[in-house]
Protein backbone atom coordinates (compact mmCIF):
# COMPACT_ATOMS: atom_id res chain seq x y z
CA UNK A 1 0.00 0.00 0.00
CA UNK A 2 1.38 3.58 -0.66
CA UNK A 3 2.22 5.66 1.71
CA UNK A 4 -0.47 8.04 3.70
CA UNK A 5 -2.17 10.99 1.42
CA UNK A 6 -0.07 13.83 1.76
CA UNK A 7 -2.23 16.52 3.06
CA UNK A 8 -2.09 20.51 2.86
CA UNK A 9 -4.38 22.85 4.89
CA UNK A 10 -5.62 26.36 3.83
CA UNK A 11 -6.14 28.78 6.27
CA UNK A 12 -7.37 32.22 6.66
CA UNK A 13 -8.66 32.77 10.04
CA UNK A 14 -8.96 31.16 13.90
CA UNK A 15 -8.40 28.01 12.43
CA UNK A 16 -10.64 25.94 14.70
CA UNK A 17 -11.31 23.75 11.63
CA UNK A 18 -7.30 23.29 11.28
CA UNK A 19 -7.58 22.34 15.02
CA UNK A 20 -10.30 19.85 14.95
CA UNK A 21 -8.31 18.00 11.53
CA UNK A 22 -4.97 18.23 13.90
CA UNK A 23 -6.49 16.84 17.37
CA UNK A 24 -8.42 14.41 14.82
CA UNK A 25 -5.31 13.01 13.26
CA UNK A 26 -3.83 12.39 16.84
CA UNK A 27 -6.44 10.61 18.06
CA UNK A 28 -5.62 8.25 14.72
CA UNK A 29 -9.07 8.88 13.04
CA UNK A 30 -7.37 9.96 10.09
CA UNK A 31 -5.07 6.37 9.28
CA UNK A 32 -4.40 7.31 5.53
CA UNK A 33 -3.83 10.95 5.62
CA UNK A 34 -0.61 13.19 7.34
CA UNK A 35 -1.26 17.13 7.51
CA UNK A 36 2.07 17.85 6.40
CA UNK A 37 2.02 21.41 5.22
CA UNK A 38 -0.61 24.80 6.29
CA UNK A 39 -0.59 27.36 3.88
CA UNK A 40 -1.85 30.74 5.55
CA UNK A 41 -3.89 33.45 2.74
CA UNK A 42 -1.53 36.10 5.19
CA UNK A 43 0.46 36.41 8.06
CA UNK A 44 -0.51 36.92 11.56
CA UNK A 45 -3.59 34.64 11.39
CA UNK A 46 -3.94 32.64 14.64
CA UNK A 47 -4.48 29.27 12.57
CA UNK A 48 -0.57 29.57 11.78
CA UNK A 49 0.26 29.58 15.33
CA UNK A 50 -2.14 26.39 15.98
CA UNK A 51 0.47 24.74 13.18
CA UNK A 52 3.14 25.64 14.90
CA UNK A 53 2.21 24.47 18.47
CA UNK A 54 1.71 20.78 16.27
CA UNK A 55 5.04 21.10 14.82
CA UNK A 56 3.23 21.05 11.33
CA UNK A 57 5.22 22.96 8.31
CA UNK A 58 3.60 26.06 7.59
CA UNK A 59 4.40 28.98 5.30
CA UNK A 60 1.99 32.27 3.88
CA UNK A 61 1.51 32.80 0.09
CA UNK A 62 -0.88 36.05 -0.34
CA UNK A 63 -2.79 35.54 -3.80
CA UNK A 64 -0.37 34.25 -6.10
CA UNK A 65 -1.43 30.95 -7.15
CA UNK A 66 1.89 30.49 -8.99
CA UNK A 67 3.42 30.61 -5.87
CA UNK A 68 0.89 28.45 -4.06
CA UNK A 69 1.48 25.48 -6.71
CA UNK A 70 4.84 25.35 -6.24
CA UNK A 71 4.60 25.27 -2.74
CA UNK A 72 1.73 22.30 -2.89
CA UNK A 73 4.27 20.41 -5.71
CA UNK A 74 7.45 20.96 -3.65
CA UNK A 75 5.61 19.58 -0.36
CA UNK A 76 4.20 16.40 -2.69
CA UNK A 77 0.38 17.76 -1.58
CA UNK A 78 -2.01 14.83 -2.85
CA UNK A 79 -5.39 16.49 -1.14
CA UNK A 80 -5.34 20.31 -0.23
CA UNK A 81 -8.27 21.03 2.48
CA UNK A 82 -10.14 24.37 2.56
CA UNK A 83 -10.39 25.62 6.00
CA UNK A 84 -11.78 28.87 6.56
CA UNK A 85 -9.80 30.35 3.31
CA UNK A 86 -11.01 33.42 2.08
CA UNK A 87 -9.74 33.44 -1.27
CA UNK A 88 -10.95 32.25 -4.49
CA UNK A 89 -8.90 29.65 -6.40
CA UNK A 90 -8.98 30.07 -10.01
CA UNK A 91 -10.40 27.44 -12.70
CA UNK A 92 -7.01 26.52 -14.03
CA UNK A 93 -6.10 25.77 -10.11
CA UNK A 94 -9.52 23.88 -9.45
CA UNK A 95 -8.97 21.82 -12.64
CA UNK A 96 -5.03 21.11 -11.50
CA UNK A 97 -6.22 19.57 -8.44
CA UNK A 98 -9.49 18.24 -9.71
CA UNK A 99 -11.27 15.88 -7.09
CA UNK A 100 -8.55 16.90 -4.96
CA UNK A 101 -9.53 20.04 -3.27
CA UNK A 102 -12.24 19.70 -0.34
CA UNK A 103 -14.02 22.61 1.09
CA UNK A 104 -16.26 23.25 4.19
CA UNK A 105 -19.03 25.71 4.16
CA UNK A 106 -21.00 26.68 7.27
CA UNK A 107 -24.18 25.82 5.86
CA UNK A 108 -26.72 23.48 3.83
CA UNK A 109 -25.50 23.75 0.66
CA UNK A 110 -27.58 25.15 -1.88
CA UNK A 111 -28.77 27.75 0.33
CA UNK A 112 -26.72 30.58 1.47
CA UNK A 113 -23.87 29.34 -0.57
CA UNK A 114 -21.81 31.12 -3.70
CA UNK A 115 -20.12 34.57 -4.11
CA UNK A 116 -19.84 36.45 -1.04
CA UNK A 117 -21.21 34.10 1.20
CA UNK A 118 -18.14 33.32 3.86
CA UNK A 119 -18.09 33.98 7.72
CA UNK A 120 -20.52 35.24 9.72
CA UNK A 121 -22.38 36.94 6.30
CA UNK A 122 -23.94 33.03 5.82
CA UNK A 123 -25.51 32.62 8.95
CA UNK A 124 -26.90 36.56 8.93
CA UNK A 125 -28.35 35.25 5.90
CA UNK A 126 -29.96 32.48 7.38
CA UNK A 127 -31.01 33.99 10.20
CA UNK A 128 -33.08 37.06 8.05
CA UNK A 129 -34.59 34.18 6.11
CA UNK A 130 -35.70 32.48 9.22
CA UNK A 131 -34.87 28.68 8.70
CA UNK A 132 -35.58 26.80 11.42
CA UNK A 133 -32.31 24.43 10.62
CA UNK A 134 -29.20 25.03 9.33
CA UNK A 135 -25.67 23.04 9.51
CA UNK A 136 -22.63 22.30 7.29
CA UNK A 137 -21.36 21.07 4.39
CA UNK A 138 -18.14 19.62 2.92
CA UNK A 139 -17.53 19.54 -1.30
CA UNK A 140 -14.94 19.22 -3.59
CA UNK A 141 -14.00 22.40 -5.02
CA UNK A 142 -14.41 23.34 -8.58
CA UNK A 143 -14.50 26.19 -10.68
CA UNK A 144 -18.26 27.54 -9.14
CA UNK A 145 -18.09 28.92 -5.84
CA UNK A 146 -19.75 26.15 -3.55
CA UNK A 147 -20.46 23.98 -6.60
CA UNK A 148 -18.44 20.98 -6.62
CA UNK A 149 -20.08 17.86 -5.51
CA UNK A 150 -20.97 17.08 -2.11
CA UNK A 151 -19.21 15.00 0.49
CA UNK A 152 -21.08 14.81 3.53
CA UNK A 153 -23.83 17.55 5.55
CA UNK A 154 -24.76 17.69 8.70
CA UNK A 155 -28.22 19.74 9.79
CA UNK A 156 -27.78 21.89 13.14
CA UNK A 157 -30.90 23.24 14.84
CA UNK A 158 -31.20 27.42 14.71
CA UNK A 159 -32.83 28.40 18.11
CA UNK A 160 -35.11 31.40 19.22
CA UNK A 161 -32.56 34.05 20.15
CA UNK A 162 -29.87 33.19 18.05
CA UNK A 163 -27.41 35.76 16.76
CA UNK A 164 -25.31 35.28 13.95
CA UNK A 165 -22.29 34.40 16.28
CA UNK A 166 -24.04 31.51 18.46
CA UNK A 167 -25.58 30.25 15.13
CA UNK A 168 -21.81 29.78 13.91
CA UNK A 169 -20.73 28.52 17.25
CA UNK A 170 -23.20 26.12 17.33
CA UNK A 171 -22.47 24.97 13.57
CA UNK A 172 -18.82 24.45 13.98
CA UNK A 173 -18.93 22.79 17.40
CA UNK A 174 -22.01 20.00 16.11
CA UNK A 175 -21.13 19.71 12.62
CA UNK A 176 -18.05 21.44 10.99
CA UNK A 177 -15.57 20.32 13.59
CA UNK A 178 -17.08 16.54 13.02
CA UNK A 179 -17.56 16.55 9.39
CA UNK A 180 -14.00 17.94 8.21
CA UNK A 181 -11.83 15.13 9.50
CA UNK A 182 -14.43 12.84 8.37
CA UNK A 183 -14.26 13.80 4.81
CA UNK A 184 -10.73 14.18 5.21
CA UNK A 185 -9.70 10.55 5.85
CA UNK A 186 -12.61 9.77 3.32
CA UNK A 187 -10.85 11.19 0.60
CA UNK A 188 -7.50 10.28 1.87
CA UNK A 189 -8.47 6.81 1.82
CA UNK A 190 -9.68 6.86 -1.43
CA UNK A 191 -6.74 8.64 -2.94
CA UNK A 192 -4.58 5.71 -1.71
CA UNK A 193 -6.68 2.99 -2.21
CA UNK A 194 -6.61 4.76 -6.18
CA UNK A 195 -2.73 4.77 -6.13
CA UNK A 196 -1.98 1.82 -3.86
C1 LIG B 1 -15.86 28.32 9.35
O1 LIG B 1 -17.18 28.65 9.69
C2 LIG B 1 -15.82 27.71 7.98
O2 LIG B 1 -16.93 26.93 7.67
C3 LIG B 1 -15.83 28.94 7.15
O3 LIG B 1 -15.04 29.88 7.82
C4 LIG B 1 -15.01 29.56 9.19
C5 LIG B 1 -13.57 29.35 9.56
O4 LIG B 1 -13.34 29.17 10.90
N1 LIG B 1 -15.77 28.76 5.77
P1 LIG B 1 -11.94 28.64 11.41
O5 LIG B 1 -10.84 29.52 10.84
O6 LIG B 1 -11.77 27.22 11.01
O7 LIG B 1 -12.01 28.79 12.91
Amino acid sequence: MKDKTRIAVLVSGGGTNLQALIDSEKRGEIPDGEIVLVVGSREGIYALERAEKAGIEHTVVHKDEEKLIKVLEEHHIELIILAGYLTILSADFTKRYANRIINIHPSLIPSFCGKGMYGLKVHEAALSYGVKVSGATVHLVNEIPDGGRILLQKAVEVQDGDTPEILQRRIMEQAEWKLLPKAAEMISKEIREAEG
